[in-house]
């Protein structure tokens, strides 16, 4: 499958910062409009989505039009970069838009812990930027929102150079969930690891699981590996066992929405089991992830807020509903691997081991 990138290229003027053929989510600055993929239809419909107002950025975030930790906060940086573009009042008057807009933005979604990380970097820039006119704060919130897209794309480079150093030549890979050019600004945190070891010259397949309820694995990560013409077939959660015990899986890449200070991970729902059987197997489970996941003020894994999504995204799909009316559904979003379980953790700031009990502190002074 090779898309047309006629097709997916984002329809902004310029070109685009994901340095991919689409993106999750671009700015628009002819109109100030935050410009996103929206990948609740795909992979077979590629529609983007224009936002002109904050409330409606962190709707996309909540709705899942955009997802995956560091393209919602992305997505949250350049939603304060519009509300500077429209906020024409005094340095007051902007400081509380500024604040009200940040509140709602970090408040869409609450595990992933770069959407909180970006909208401290905005208002931090909002506090420097509130006395200079109008004009001069459009410029410099969008800079900052850039900034965090351009960085986000390098850490994902730096981090995928890092794991693609681990991935056996010849190797099968499982991965869980999305975390692709689609979850990120482009290029991807696990999803690098693979492209940076196929662009070293490895041979690699990648078994990607299909990530119930919300099938980001079958709908997202088998798009874009599979445009890029990645060997990639997709298997249901439970298969995953099966395929450790018969020694066909030699390598597990995921990403991570916020990495606590003792090396626990919080990952999309499903991860810890993966990570348990690649334990039991003797494959390394290892993470990709940019420092913005890191939370040094989360101590451990068990402090992390999990979020818990609605019944209706287990209980349905699409229109097709799976489980009686009147009966409930559990759904938290995410889980928690412990740190003993957690190979090697490749950041842009370096690698760090987890399970030979080193902590992200090592890497925080670089
Ligand atoms: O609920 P989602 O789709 O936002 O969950 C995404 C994940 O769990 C990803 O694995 C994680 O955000 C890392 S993305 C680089």
């Amino acid at each position: 499958m090779r898309f047309d990138s006629d097709a997916v290229r984002p329809p902004i003027s310029r070109a685009p910062l994901s340095g991919a053929a689409y993106s999750a989510v671009e700015y628009d600055p002819d109109d100030d409009t935050v410009v996103m993929l929206d990948q609740r239809l795909l992979p077979t419909r590629i529609e983007y989505l224009r936002y002109t107002k904050p409330d409606e950025v962190a709707e996309a975030i909540r709705t899942m039009v955009v997802r995956g930790a560091p393209a919602i906060g992305i997505a949250a940086a350049y939603g304060m970069a519009q509300l500077a573009a429209q906020e024409s009042g005094d340095a007051a008057m902007f400081l509380v838009a500024n604040g009200v807009a940040g509140r709602v933005l970090s408040e869409a979604r609450p595990t992933a812990v770069n959407l909180a990380w970006a909208v401290a970097r905005m208002a931090r820039c909002a506090a420097g930027a509130a006395k200079l006119s109008p004009a001069e704060r459009r410029a410099t919130m969008l800079a900052e929102a850039e900034a965090i897209h351009r960085e986000d794309v390098a850490a994902c480079r730096a981090m995928g150079a890092l794991g693609a150093l681990e991935v056996p030549d010849g190797a099968t890979i499982l991965t869980h969930c999305n975390a692709g050019a689609l979850a990120t600004g482009g290029y991807g945190t696990a999803l690098g690891v693979i492209r940076a070891a196929r662009e070293a010259g490895k041979r690699v397949r990648v078994l990607a699981d299909e990530t119930r309820p919300y099938l980001q694995g079958a709908r997202l990560t088998a798009w874009e590996l599979a445009a890029d013409g990645i060997d990639v077939e997709v298997i249901t959660d439970s298969m995953a066992a099966h395929f450790f015990q018969r020694g066909a899986i030699q390598f597990v890449v995921v990403g991570s929405d916020r990495i606590a200070a003792n090396g626990d991970v919080a990952n999309k729902i499903g991860t810890y089991g993966v990570a348990v059987l690649a334990h039991a197997h003797g494959v390394p489970f290892t993470v990709a992830a940019p420092w913005s996941t890191v939370d040094l003020r989360t101590p451990t894994g068990a402090e992390i807020p999990i979020e818990e999504r609605s019944r209706d995204e287990v209980a349905r799909i699409g229109n097709t509903v799976l489980v009686p009316d009147g009966v409930g559904c559990r759904h938290p979003a995410f889980d928690v691997t412990p740190a003993r379980l957690v190979d090697a953790v490749y950041t842009e700031r370096g690698v760090f081991r987890p399970a030979r009990g080193e902590t992200p502190s090592a890497l925080a002074r670089r």
